[in-house]
């Protein structure tokens, strides 16, 4: 589905869904699989632009991507090699820091890339720390944005001090670490999400985690099973809808509750929300879960420091739902929203405020005071499949009003199902 989309549903939300895989934990499965020595079987692998993109670019260093039944099975090559071309990264960050980390360390020339959105995020949080390391690397405009121009060489393990919770550096940095003589520390000043360390330990490498501190030795992943749990990221827009609908429960099975992933559960609960969480289990290493969120009266909470990380993806929905709660939500310590597939602090600001929400911005965060019944609105979606879906959700605040997003082509980078199981939960309307 690409182009523009009018959205025009009527809540309730009703009903238990499985949303799609993890996208962090797909990717990870991927580029981990490229560099193990012995093959991985991946099931509930996440089917969207993003993962196509890691896929193509582990192809393009020499691994092997088939499908067997209801498994993704990637066989590594013996040694990555050099691609034959540029490497294109489409919408996904993740993937072009990810493997800014990776191809510091393998021989020969690389180059990453990517859309419009991409080429205008920073990449200068992973080249400063990866050239303490030894990297060779450059970018455009004074090393800050895509492409990103990679001539592998031997690296050499330091200690990082990162200045923002961010999970794609400290991944990249132990990537590195891995192809590196010596030990690699990264200290974060508050904990991003921990799949890269959860992984590859499933996958044989030591990981020593000292409080905020990782540390890896040279080493390669063995391979083996990963099973990718739901995306609580995507889960969020069903979950904070059903929060403040009156007459919603929605249930999504299944569900990844990494607790450095679930901010969304506690601000939630923090909100009034009533949200259950059933079935926990571990698998692979990651916890997972079916979580039913129950409309109540929410009231407004105060979002800010060690949580931001656990729910910086949900943060625009999470605005969205502010709009209907009573009191003022505050959010702070989330600049990192400025430096996503768009300034998703201006373009929920702007796009809320001109749908009728009383909304203050400030250069961290923002105050929202509610409830305000929303009006119809028409949305520049920026590219931004994350702004795409919490406008489709705001439209279910308003008194009937379309919601008119301009492209949505870019939902397809995350989560191509949304708008049919939003369909399926709103009980089949348009
Ligand atoms: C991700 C880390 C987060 C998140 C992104 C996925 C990852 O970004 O926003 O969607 O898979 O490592 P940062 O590392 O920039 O915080």
């Amino acid at each position: 589905m690409t182009g523009p989309l009018v959205c025009n549903r009527k809540g309730p939300l009703r009903g238990a869904v499985e949303v799609p895989g993890d996208k962090s934990i797909s990717h990870r499965s991927l580029l981990f699989g490229a560099l193990a020595t012995g093959e991985t079987r991946v099931t509930g692998l996440l089917e969207a632009e993003d993962v196509r993109s890691t896929r193509r670019a582990v192809e393009a260093l020499g691994a092997e991507v088939t499908e067997e039944g209801r498994e993704i099975v990637v066989r590594p090559p013996a040694a990555l090699r050099e691609p034959g071309d540029v490497i294109d990264c489409g919408n996904s960050g993740t993937s072009l820091r990810l493997l800014t980390g990776i191809l510091a360390g393998v021989p020969g020339v690389s180059i990453l890339t990517g859309d419009a959105s991409l080429r205008r995020r920073p990449v200068r949080r992973v080249i400063d720390p990866l050239r303490r390391m030894g990297a060779d690397l450059s970018a455009r405009d004074g090393d800050r944005l895509p492409p990103v121009v990679a001539r592998g060489r031997p690296l050499r393990g330091v200690r990082h001090a990162l200045e923002v919770a961010s999970a794609q550096v400290k991944s990249a940095c132990l990537l590195a670490g891995l192809l590196a003589d010596g030990e690699t520390t990264v200290a974060e000043p508050e904990r991003s999400r921990d799949h890269t360390e959860r992984m590859l330990r499933g996958m044989g490498v030591p990981v020593r985690v000292d409080g905020l501190e990782v540390t890896v030795a040279p080493a390669r992943p063995r391979g083996g099973r990963v099973d990718v749990p739901g995306d609580i990221s995507s889960a969020a827009f069903f979950l904070c809808a059903a929060a403040a609908l009156p007459g919603s429960q929605v249930t999504v099975r299944h569900l990844g509750v990494n607790p450095t992933r679930t901010g969304l559960l506690d601000a939630l609960r923090a909100m009034g929300a009533d949200v259950e969480i059933a079935n926990e289990r571990e698998l692979a290493g990651e916890p997972r879960a079916d979580v039913t969120v129950r409309a109540a009266e929410l009231r407004g909470t105060e979002l800010r420091g060690a949580i931001i990380p656990r729910l910086i993806d949900e943060l625009p929905v999470v605005m969205v739902m502010a709009t209907q709660a009573r009191g003022r939500t505050v959010i702070r310590d989330a600049k990192e929203l400025r430096v996503k597939e768009s300034d998703r602090l201006a373009a929920m600001g702007e796009t809320l405020a001109r749908a009728g929400a009383k909304i203050e911005l400030f250069e961290d965060g923002c105050a929202i005071d509610g409830p305000t019944p929303l009006r119809g609105v028409e949305v520049k979606t920026r590219l931004d499949h994350r702004i795409a879906m919490s406008m489709a959700i705001a439209q279910l605040f308003t008194d009937g009003d379309d919601v008119v997003l301009d492209d949505v082509g870019c939902v397809a980078t995350s989560f191509p199902s949304f708008f049919a199981l939003l369909d399926g939960l709103a009980g089949g309307a348009r």
